[in-house]
């Protein structure tokens, strides 16, 4: 194909999905990459950029699930004149013949009830696009590993978007082991990003299960960014896609990664499983030298000097263990954080409100997340350091 879409020279809307609640996270990490905010959604950031701003925030983004390149918008009240509009589009320029691709959608239109119909229609158009001008196609199917086309039809408007992401951010690709309810990436670095941590402090994490939280505190401490572990993106597999660019991009990015951190990064968890798991995934992430792992009761979790914070995502009763035998546990979360953690920013991922009143301590900032399906809340405590704030009280008294 000799000549380019301009979908891969002009600046475009680029629409990046996450969690819900999450968009917040989102936005400033745009801030940080350069990218101005044009609008925040309960579960999107819409900014603009050219599709090479695409690739470096793929390999960028923490919190981001996928992020989309608008190809075309367009009114279409029924799905007859979606299938016209879409074969209207030179696909021929955007995907190679001999590649493959998939269609996924979010709908609410009555005429795709059925949401896999709607994805055969825009893929008959695409097909039937390629057979008029080229007459051959690429193959077609649901698989995420190649180019992805994504479209979000609303009130009659509809939105034709290449996901340059195809398998979402939400896995930054180092868990090989999952244990029971382990956190999903993307969301982990959201809830990091909600705490008080800046990366020169310690990060404590008890109850580590597979690591992720830790996993993810080692990553933004050395500056190394997810995208630089996964191999494989949706916008390889378009036609104008140059390695050379991409490759430029990781090696800037991975030349700026740090060999030492300046704070302390502990993970400990009762069980040498969860423990094991933890190790491998950190080895995965390239980052196992930066975490010290200890095998212990969250009790004992040495804790480095303040400032720090410590963060808990102990089970919630709905789907691992009871709540009559979690009260306990809550509670003695709350008496550890308060005997041990003196000077630290405490928190507690959970989404049962009862077990989080066994905690005892006072909440500074209740602040909300759904982890999968589940609503849950990051209970904020503020774990003063009483010599600290003697000393303070004495210093205001003498000024
Ligand atoms: C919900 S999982 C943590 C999931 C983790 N955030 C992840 O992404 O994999 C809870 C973990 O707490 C650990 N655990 C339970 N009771 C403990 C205790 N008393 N001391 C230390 N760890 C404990 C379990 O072994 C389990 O790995």
């Amino acid at each position: 194909m000799d000549s380019l879409h301009p979908i891969f020279t002009e600046q475009r809307t680029i629409l990046i999905s996450s969690s819900p609640y999450t968009p917040v996270y989102v936005k400033q990490e745009l801030a940080v990459l350069g990218f101005e905010t044009l609008q925040v959604g309960f579960t999107t950031v819409e900014t603009k950029g050219t599709f090479e701003d695409t690739i470096r925030l793929n390999l960028h983004l923490r919190t981001g699930n996928h992020v989309y390149l608008l190809i075309e918008q367009f009114i279409a009240k029924t799905i007859e004149e979606l299938y016209q509009k879409t074969l209207a589009i030179e696909w021929e320029k955007i995907l190679p013949v001999d590649g493959y691709f998939s269609v996924h959608n979010v709908t609410d239109h009555e005429e795709a009830a059925n949401t896999m119909f709607l994805n055969l229609r825009v893929k008959d158009a695409i097909a039937d696009r390629f057979m008029s001008t080229m007459e051959k196609r690429p193959d077609s199917g649901s698989e995420k590993e190649r180019a992805v086309i994504f479209i979000y039809w609303k009130d009659n408007e509809a939105m034709l978007y290449l996901d340059t992401t195809g398998e979402p951010l939400t896995k930054h690709g180092y868990r090989k082991i999952s244990l029971k309810a382990p956190l999903q990436e993307s969301l982990a670095a959201s809830i990091i990003m909600a705490t008080r941590w800046t990366t020169q402090d310690s990060f404590v994490n008890p109850m580590c299960g597979s690591g992720t939280l830790a996993i993810e505190a080692a990553l933004m401490a050395c500056g190394k960014p997810p995208g630089l572990i996964r191999n494989n993106f949706g916008f390889m597999h378009l036609t104008g896609y140059r390695p050379s660019v991409y490759d430029a991009l990781y090696a800037s990015a991975h030349a700026a990664v740090l060999k030492e951190i300046p704070g302390k990064i502990i993970a400990s968890d009762l069980s040498l499983e969860a423990l094991d798991a933890a190790k491998s995934n950190a080895t995965g992430a390239g980052v196992e030298q930066l975490i010290q792992f200890i095998k212990s009761d969250f009790q004992n979790t040495p804790m480095p000097e303040s400032p720090g914070v410590v963060i808990f995502n102990p089970p919630y009763g709905e789907r691992l263990g009871s709540s009559e035998q979690l009260e306990l546990l809550y509670a003695s979360i709350g008496d550890f954080m308060k005997k041990s953690c003196k000077g630290y920013w405490g928190y507690i991922l959970t989404a049962n409100p009862e077990l989080a009143k066994k905690v005892g301590l006072k909440t500074k900032r209740k602040i909300d997340f759904y982890n999968g399906q589940l609503k849950c809340k990051l209970l904020e405590y503020e774990l003063y350091d009483g010599s600290r704030k003697i000393k303070a009280l004495n210093e205001i008294a003498e000024a």
